[in-house]
C-alpha cells in the first residue's frame, strides 16, 4: 500500500509540524488515523493540539475535535502490566510515530529530527528558538530535560469511555522530566488490579511548564491491566493541591487528574511563583504531591472507610446533576 505521507506535499506537512504539540502514541489511543469517518489520516495530529479555557465537555478526552468518538480497532489495547513498565511514543503527529510507514519517519524525538542528546536552549544545534525562549521543534514547552514539567497516565475501571468522570479517573503513573524522547516508557503499580472484560479507559495528561499558552493536555485510551494480581479497587481520588514548599501539605494516596485554566471544571488553583521564581504552574510532579514512577498508594479505602464501589454510587449520582 503507498503511504499517504509520500503523496502529501512536503511544505504542508512540515507546516503541521510547526504548529503541533504532543500527544503519546499507540494503537490502544482514541482517534488513530484522525477524527474523518471513513478517511484514515495516518498523518494525523488530533490529539496533539492543546486545551485551553474550555468547557467540561469540550476538553475532557479531547472531545473538542471529537476524539472520543474514535475508538481503537476492537481489540487493541494499551497494555499496562502490573508492578511492570509500558511504552508509549510521544510525538507531534502520527506520521513520526511507528504506527505509520512502519516508522520509516521517526528519529529519537517527538518530531522526527534529530536534536543533541542534551538538546537545551543553550544547545540548539541550529534549531529555532519559540517566541518564549524555549525550545520550539518540538513544541514540547521546556527549555531543557531538567525543566519539562512531567506526565501522567490515569486510568478509570470502566469500560464505556462516556462514565469516565473526574471522579473515578486515578493517577497511577507519572513520568517526571517528560515530554522529552519519542520513547517514553511509564511503570504500572504491582496492585492494580485487572479491568472488565471489555477493558478499562485510560487518559495521558501533561500540563506544561510555561513556555506559551498556560494550556493542558488529554487524550484517550483503551487499556488493559496484565498480570494482575491483586483485587483491592483503586480508591476514590481527590483532587491535588500546590505543595511545593512544603510537602506535607501534598495530597495522598489517589489523586485526580488536574484541570487548569479551562472555562470551568478547575481542580487546583495557584497564584504567586514557585520556588524557581516562575509563575507557579501545576505539574505531575513533586510540586504538586505526584512521585516518579507508579503510584503505590491509590488503592483500598484510603479514603476514609467508605468502599470504593459505594463511593463510585454515590458520584454517579452526583455526576448526572453536576458534570456534563
Ligand atoms: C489506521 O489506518 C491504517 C492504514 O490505513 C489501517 O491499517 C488501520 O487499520 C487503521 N486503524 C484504525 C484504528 O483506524
Ligand atoms: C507476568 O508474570 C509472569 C510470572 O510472574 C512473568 O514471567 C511475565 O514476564 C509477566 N508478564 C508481564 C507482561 O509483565
Ligand atoms: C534548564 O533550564 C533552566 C531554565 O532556563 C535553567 O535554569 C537550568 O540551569 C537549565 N538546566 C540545565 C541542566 O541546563
Ligand atoms: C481499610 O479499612 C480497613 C478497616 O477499617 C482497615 O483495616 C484497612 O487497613 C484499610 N485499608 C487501607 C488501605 O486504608
Ligand atoms: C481521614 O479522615 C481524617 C479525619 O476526618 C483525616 O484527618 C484524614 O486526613 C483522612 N485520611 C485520608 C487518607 O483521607
Amino acid at each position: 500500500m503507498r503511504s499517504a505521507l509520500a503523496l502529501l506535499p512536503v511544505p504542508i506537512f512540515l507546516a503541521r509540524l510547526t504548529v503541533a504539540h504532543l500527544a503519546a502514541f499507540n494503537k490502544g489511543m482514541y482517534c488513530l488515523n484522525g477524527t474523518v469517518a471513513g478517511q484514515p489520516d495516518v498523518n494525523s495530529g488530533d490529539p496533539v493540539t492543546p486545551l485551553w479555557n474550555l468547557q467540561q465537555s469540550d476538553y475532557w478526552f479531547h472531545h473538542v475535535n471529537k476524539c472520543d468518538e474514535f475508538p481503537p480497532a476492537p481489540g487493541d489495547f494499551l497494555e499496562l502490566p502490573a508492578g511492570g513498565s509500558f511504552t508509549v511514543e510521544v510525538a507531534s503527529n502520527q506520521g513520526l510515530t511507528t504506527l505509520t510507514d512502519g516508522g520509516k519517519h521517526t528519529s529519537e524525538w517527538p518530531d522526527g529530527q534529530n536534536h543533541p542528546e542534551d538538546y537545551s536552549i543553550t544547545n540548539l544545534a541550529g534549531a529555532p528558538l519559540s517566541p518564549s525562549g524555549c525550545i520550539r521543534n518540538p513544541n514540547m514547552h521546556t527549555q531543557n530535560q531538567s525543566m519539562a514539567a512531567g506526565t501522567a497516565f490515569a486510568i478509570a475501571y470502566v469500560s464505556d469511555i462516556s462514565q469516565v468522570t473526574p471522579d473515578n479517573l486515578v493517577v497511577f503513573s507519572v513520568r517526571y522530566n517528560t515530554p522529552w524522547k519519542r520513547v517514553t516508557s511509564y511503570d504500572v503499580p504491582a496492585n492494580m488490579p485487572a479491568c472488565p472484560e471489555a477493558g478499562c479507559i485510560c487518559a495521558w495528561n501533561w500540563i506544561p511548564n510555561g513556555c506559551g499558552e498556560p494550556n493542558m493536555y488529554m487524550h484517550g485510551h483503551k487499556c488493559m491491566v496484565t498480570n494482575a494480581t491483586s483485587t483491592t479497587p483503586v480508591a476514590a481520588p481527590k483532587p491535588p493541591v500546590w505543595c511545593e514548599e512544603d510537602q506535607s501539605q501534598c495530597v495522598q494516596g489517589a489523586k485526580q487528574v488536574m484541570v487548569w485554566n479551562q472555562a470551568e471544571g478547575n481542580n487546583i488553583a495557584v497564584t504567586g511563583y514557585d520556588l524557581a521564581g516562575d509563575h507557579k504552574s501545576p505539574a505531575y510532579n513533586s510540586k504538586c504531591g505526584f512521585k516518579d514512577g507508579a503510584q503505590n498508594d491509590i488503592f483500598g479505602n484510603a479514603s476514609n472507610g467508605t468502599s470504593s464501589r459505594k463511593k463510585r454510587m454515590t458520584h454517579k449520582v452526583k455526576r448526572a446533576g453536576l458534570f456534563f
